[in-house]
């Protein structure tokens, strides 16, 4: 089983990234959260009632918007509640096959269940349930690319577990490595990407400048990563989205200037705040996307999701152990997720006038509230052998788990 794990290369490698090079950064995030969750006490909900949704066949392809539709377009989506959906998951992990390891819960004897059967009610509408045969006939034709770290590429496996109720993929990935994986949907003529890039930006791995014995990213805050930027008129959907890696010990450099850093404790060197460089690599991004002549495509913009840990640190036994979503006025968004909402948000806002300038188009997928309210859909000691003793994951999202209801607004938007 170590073995196994072991040579499974990216995200292990990955993983052996977060265990032994982000101590500090993911120490400081983690009793923020602890702050955060000290203070909520858990009401039991009482005897939810379960609205049907209101399209739960494939039946009504083609229809023109109803009245419906147009409400959910003015309604805020993002105010709400998770409420008990006895129909979830749509998929186990014997119908999908593109799990990851390290998210396959059940494999890996999570217990409960329950943590799969809820959907998000926005207060004022509701969110229709993904489904796949109108999501396919959106995007029949064309392509889609996820562009972003282990959390991206999370929701891109969410969403083939959640196609895989109509078809399976080809893997028709040109490299053998898992994080530039290539998906090929034959009957629909629809291709989905993940581009690894973590920090959207041009990176050094183990920046030289860095202070010696700690392991420093180097970031060029103006540059956006070349893995992507040149291939990414080629999809007519771009998902952009970053988040946990900002919390390392980084260096920022800017017109190939050496300008800062974060945790670097280097003599003479300006010491930038948590969403500084965060902020410049989405304005970079959407620069790099937003003003390429021959982009075409939609835009999406995903906002900045904590993790759970409580009890302890995040490698000092912080575990995340609940059962239940809180309801929304339990918990709010605050500390260092408000600092990097905030400025995402900024960079959002000003990125929709460059798109609109352009004729283009970007769009948000709100997910910081409402991951924030689901405390009981990660790994935790799920992901892994019950024998191998690596920190509890509560950062990414067992599948199925709630990361499944980010479809449900991503196909909302793909109109
Ligand atoms: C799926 O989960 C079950 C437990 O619910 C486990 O026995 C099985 O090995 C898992 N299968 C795969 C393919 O992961
Ligand atoms: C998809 O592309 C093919 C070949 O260009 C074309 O024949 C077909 O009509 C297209 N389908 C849709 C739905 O646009
Ligand atoms: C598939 O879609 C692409 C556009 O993304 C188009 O150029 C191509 O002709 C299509 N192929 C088929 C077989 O429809
Ligand atoms: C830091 O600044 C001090 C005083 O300005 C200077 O003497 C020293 O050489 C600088 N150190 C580095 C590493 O640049
Ligand atoms: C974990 O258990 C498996 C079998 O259950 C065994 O093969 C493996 O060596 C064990 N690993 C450790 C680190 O104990």
């Amino acid at each position: 089983m170590e073995q196994i794990h072991l040579t499974k290369t990216q995200y292990c490698s990955f993983n052996k990234k977060v265990v032994f090079q982000i101590t500090l950064p993911i120490i400081l995030f983690t009793i923020i959260t602890l702050q955060l969750v000290k203070n909520i006490s858990i009401k039991t909900p009482s005897n939810p009632i379960i609205s049907t949704s209101y399209i739960n066949n494939n039946e009504e392809q083609g229809a023109p918007p109803t009245e419906s539709d147009t409400r959910i377009k003015k309604c805020d989506l993002y105010s709400g509640d998770w409420i008990p959906n006895m129909d979830a998951p749509y998929y186990t992990n014997e119908t999908c096959w593109v799990i990851q390891e390290h998210q396959n819960c059940m494999k890996y004897g999570r217990p409960d269940t329950e943590f799969m059967k809820w959907r998000w009610k926005p207060n004022d509408c509701e969110l229709p349930v993904f489904d796949p045969i109108k999501f396919f006939e959106i995007v029949k034709n064309k392509s889609m690319a996820f562009v972003g770290d282990s959390v991206a590429r999370n929701q891109m496996q969410s969403l083939i577990c959640l196609l895989s109720r109509v078809e399976h993929p080809l893997d028709v990935s040109t490299s053998k490595d898992d994080n530039f994986k290539r998906w090929y949907y034959q009957s629909y003529n629809f291709t989905l990407v993940i581009l690894w890039s973590p920090y959207l930006v041009k990176t050094i791995e183990n920046d030289p400048n860095g202070r010696t014995g700690k392991t420093f990213w180097g970031l060029h805050l103006d540059e956006a990563d070349d893995v992507w930027k040149d291939e990414i008129d080629k999809y007519e959907y771009v998902i952009v989205s970053a988040g946990q890696w900002f919390f390392r010990p980084l260096i920022y450099y800017e017109k190939g200037q050496f300008m800062g850093c974060r945790y670097c404790e280097i003599d003479n060197l300006t010491e930038y705040s948590l969403s500084f460089g965060f902020r410049n690599a989405f304005r970079t991004a959407f620069k790099a996307i937003l003003e390429r002549e021959s982009f075409k495509g939609k835009v999406y913009m995903r906002t900045f999701v904590p993790g759970h840990f409580e009890g302890g640190e995040w490698d000092h036994g912080g575990d995340c152990l609940r059962k239940r979503p809180y309801k929304s006025n339990e918990v709010k968004v605050e500390g260092e997720t408000l600092e990097l909402y905030t400025a995402q948000m900024e960079e959002f806002r000003e990125g929709q006038r460059l798109a609109q300038q352009r004729g283009l188009s970007l769009q948000l997928l709100d997910m910081t509230q409402i991951m924030l309210l689901r405390p009981d859909g990660h790994p935790s000691t799920y992901g892994r052998p019950a024998n191998l003793t690596w920190p509890s994951d509560c950062v990414h999202w067992c599948l199925p788990g709630p990361i499944d209801s980010w479809s449900d607004f991503l196909l909302l938007m793909l109109d």
